[in-house]
C-alpha cells in the first residue's frame, strides 16, 4: 500500500503546456493536487488550415502558472523546500525554430494541427524511399508530424534558410523550447528533448533512439547544420538541469514527456495490453506494447511510450491520433455560438434523445488515425428541417466516440488481441452523456478517474520517479483509483454497429473536397 504519512510531505511541480492552454500543478506524492493554476493563450490560424502559437507565449503562460500555482500552494501553509523535483508535458509535434546564438524565433510555432504542409506531403510521398519512412520512424508520411512542418519553414521562409546555411538553426517541439527557456537560456545551453517527444518528429529511429541518417536525408538535412536537441530518457536527474529564476529557482526539472505519453504514465498504463484514451484538443489513444515496438499495418502509429533510464529498457505503444476532440467542442462555441461555454455542450446534447440523423465528420485537419485522409475538410450528413442545435452538438461528441472506435478495431487487427476496459481522461470525458455514448459504440466499459490531469500527474511521476519520491511502480498502483466511474455499455451491439455504419459512410463522403 502507498505509505501515505511519507508521502505527503514531497511534492512534485508540473508544467502542462497543451495546445490551447498552460498549467502548473503541485502534486502531493500520493498523487493529490493541491495547487494549481492555468492560462489559455492565442491561437492563430492565419488561413484556412494553418495553426501557430507565439513561442514567447508558451514561456510566458509557463512561467506565469508556475508563479502563481506556487503562490497558492506557500499561501496554504506548505514549503516550496519539499518541492522535490518538476516533471514537464507538453502538446508534441508542435514546431520551433530558433537562433541558437540568440534563442530568437524564426517564425511562429506551427500547431500540430496545421495542415499547410498537404500538398508538400503529396509530393514527398513520390519521393524514393517515402515507403520505408514508416519502418524506421513508426509514423506515416502526413501531415502531422514535425518533420514536413520543419521541411516547409527551410523552403518558404527565408530567415530559417539563412540560419540553417549559416549553421545556426535550432529546431525543437514545445519540451526543447521550454527547458531551453527555463534553464536561462544561452548561458546552461540545455539542449534536449525526451524520446516520446522526438519519436513524434519523424527523425529519431525508433529501434535505436537515436537521429537516423536515413530519414533526415530524406527531408534533405544536413547533420552538420541543424541543431537538433540531444535524445534523452523522459526520467533522468541530470539531463534537464533546473529552474533559472522565480520562486521556483533552484529546482531541478527531472522528467519529461510528450502529453499522451505523460497520460499514460499518470493512468499506470506500465503493462503491456494497457491503454488509456485522452480527450484534451484533439483525442490520443495509446496502447502499450512492451519493449519493442509494433510498426502498424492498420493505420495507427508507433511510438516511444515512455523511457524511465534507469528503470529498465524504453517501452513502445501503438497510438490511435484523432485531431479534433475538445478542440470540435470548442468551434461550437466560438464559431457558431451554440453556448456560452464548452462545459455547456454536453447539456445542449442532452436536450435531444439522439442525434437525429446527423454525423458530423470533424476532419478540421484531414483525418487522422486510422484514415489518414488528408483532404478531408469537416463535413454534417444528415441535416433535415427536423435538425436542433442539440443534434449538431450531439454529433460532435459522437464524432470522437466513433473515431476512438474505428481506431481500436485497427488496434485489435495489429495487436491480435481485443482490449478489455478503456481508461479515459481529458476535458471532453467529464461529459458523462459522451462517455456513456462512447462505451455503447465501442461495446466494452469506459473507465474514468475522479482526479482527470492524468496528463500532468504522469509528468510528476516521471520527475518523483527519478529523485527516488517513488521507487517501484507498484509503488504507484493506488493513485487515483479512489472514486472511479465505469461507464457500461447500454445498448444491444447491433445498435451500436449500426450508428458507426453511419459513420464509416459519411468517412468515405467527406474526401477529396476541392480547394
Ligand atoms: O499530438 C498532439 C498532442 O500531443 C496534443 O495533445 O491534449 O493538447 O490535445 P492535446
Amino acid at each position: 500500500g502507498l505509505d501515505e504519512k511519507r508521502l505527503k510531505k514531497f511534492y512534485i511541480g508540473s508544467i502542462d503546456q497543451g495546445t490551447t492552454s498552460t498549467r502548473f500543478i503541485i502534486f502531493d506524492g500520493t498523487g493529490t493536487p493541491v495547487a494549481q493554476h492555468q492560462i489559455e493563450f492565442t491561437q492563430k490560424y492565419p488561413k484556412s488550415g494553418w495553426h501557430e502559437h507565439v513561442p514567447s507565449e508558451l514561456i510566458q503562460t509557463v512561467r506565469e502558472c508556475m508563479e502563481k500555482a506556487t503562490e497558492a500552494f506557500t499561501k496554504d501553509g506548505h514549503d516550496v523546500k519539499d518541492i522535490k523535483a518538476i516533471g514537464i508535458t507538453n502538446q508534441r509535434e508542435t514546431t520551433l525554430v530558433w537562433d541558437s546564438e540568440t534563442g530568437e524565433p524564426l517564425y511562429n510555432a506551427i500547431a500540430w494541427p496545421d495542415t499547410r504542409t498537404k500538398g508538400l506531403v503529396r509530393e514527398l510521398k513520390e519521393q524514393k524511399g517515402a515507403d520505408q519512412l514508416q519502418d524506421i520512424c513508426g509514423l506515416p508520411l502526413s501531415t502531422y508530424p514535425s518533420s514536413v512542418k520543419l521541411f516547409w519553414l527551410l523552403r518558404n521562409v527565408d530567415a530559417v534558410k539563412k540560419a540553417y546555411d549559416e549553421e545556426r538553426l535550432a529546431f525543437g517541439t514545445p519540451d526543447t523550447w521550454l527547458l531551453w527557456h527555463l534553464n536561462g537560456g544561452k548561458k546552461k545551453n540545455v539542449f534536449v528533448t525526451d524520446a516520446t517527444n522526438a519519436s513524434r518528429t519523424m527523425f529519431m529511429n525508433l529501434h535505436t533512439l537515436e537521429y537516423d541518417d536515413t530519414t533526415l536525408s530524406f527531408f534533405g538535412l544536413d547533420k552538420s547544420k541543424i541543431k537538433l536537441p540531444k535524445i534523452v530518457p523522459s526520467s533522468d536527474t541530470e539531463a534537464y538541469g533546473a529552474i533559472d529564476e522565480g520562486l521556483l529557482k533552484g529546482i531541478k526539472i527531472t522528467g519529461c514527456l510528450g502529453d499522451q505519453s505523460a497520460a499514460l504514465v499518470g493512468q499506470q498504463g506500465f503493462s503491456p495490453g494497457s491503454a488509456k484514451n485522452t480527450y484534451g484538443t484533439g483525442c490520443f489513444l495509446l496502447y502499450n506494447v512492451g519493449d519493442k515496438p509494433v510498426i502498424s499495418k492498420h493505420g495507427l502509429l508507433a511510438t516511444v511510450a515512455y523511457h524511465f533510464g534507469k528503470q529498465g529498457k524504453p517501452i513502445y505503444a501503438l497510438e490511435g491520433s484523432i485531431a479534433v476532440a475538445g478542440s470540435g467542442v470548442k468551434f461550437l462555441v466560438n464559431n457558431l455560438g451554440f453556448t456560452e461555454s464548452s462545459s455547456k455542450i454536453s447539456d445542449l446534447a442532452g436536450t435531444v434523445k439522439d442525434n437525429g440523423g446527423c454525423v458530423f465528420v470533424t476532419a478540421f485537419s484531414g483525418l487522422f488515425a486510422p484514415y489518414w485522409i488528408d483532404d478531408a475538410k469537416g463535413t454534417i450528413f444528415g441535416i433535415t428541417q427536423h435538425t436542433e442545435r442539440g443534434h449538431i452538438a450531439r454529433a460532435t461528441l459522437e464524432a470522437t466516440c466513433y473515431q476512438t472506435k474505428a481506431i481500436l478495431d485497427a488496434m485489435e487487427l495489429d495487436s491480435g488481441a481485443p482490449l478489455a476496459e478503456l481508461a479515459v481522461d481529458g476535458g471532453m470525458s467529464n461529459s458523462d452523456l459522451c462517455m456513456q455514448t462512447q462505451a455503447n459504440i465501442i461495446g466494452i466499459p469506459v473507465d474514468r478517474p475522479a482526479m482527470r490531469e492524468t496528463t500532468a500527474l504522469g509528468a510528476a511521476i516521471a520527475a518523483g520517479f527519478a529523485v527516488g519520491v517513488w521507487k517501484e511502480f507498484d509503488e504507484l498502483r493506488e493513485i487515483n483509483q479512489k472514486d472511479r466511474m465505469i461507464f457500461k455499455p447500454n445498448v444491444t451491439k447491433e445498435e451500436g454497429a449500426k450508428m458507426f455504419k453511419k459513420w464509416s459512410r459519411a468517412v468515405e463522403m467527406c474526401r477529396g473536397w476541392l480547394d
